[in-house]
């Protein structure tokens, strides 16, 4: 990891994420899950708010995310839960692509 300036912090190169899938990284303390929906990048929390489940082990369909524990579901462009157990929404990350190179901003 190394800071890029103004909180954008390097996760990862743009082509360890293939299309569709998720990745999880670790930065700056915590866990955030990286997505490539088509090819346009999410970053959200990666520990699910419901108990303790990486999302990144979890299955992405589209712009959604499973639980691999129990299933709940998010919106990777917001965080925002979609079907229970979880009912608390994912905190989502700014990400952008410099010099191939993944950068997610932190607050
Ligand atoms: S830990 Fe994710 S739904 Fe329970």
């Amino acid at each position: 990891m190394s800071e890029g300036g103004e909180g954008w912090v390097r996760v990862a190169r743009r082509d360890e994420l293939a299309q569709g899938e998720v990745i999880g990284v670790e930065v700056g303390g915590r866990s955030i899950a990286i997505y490539d929906c088509d090819g346009q990048l999410y970053a959200t929390d990666n520990i699910c708010t419901h108990a303790y489940a990486c999302l990144s082990d979890g299955w992405l369909d589209g712009t959604v995310i499973e639980c691999p524990l129990h299933a709940a579901r998010f919106d990777v462009r917001t965080g925002a839960v979609l079907d229970p157990p979880a009912t608390e929404d994912l905190k989502s990350y700014p990400v952008r692509v410099v010099e191939g190179e993944i950068e997610v901003k932190l607050d």
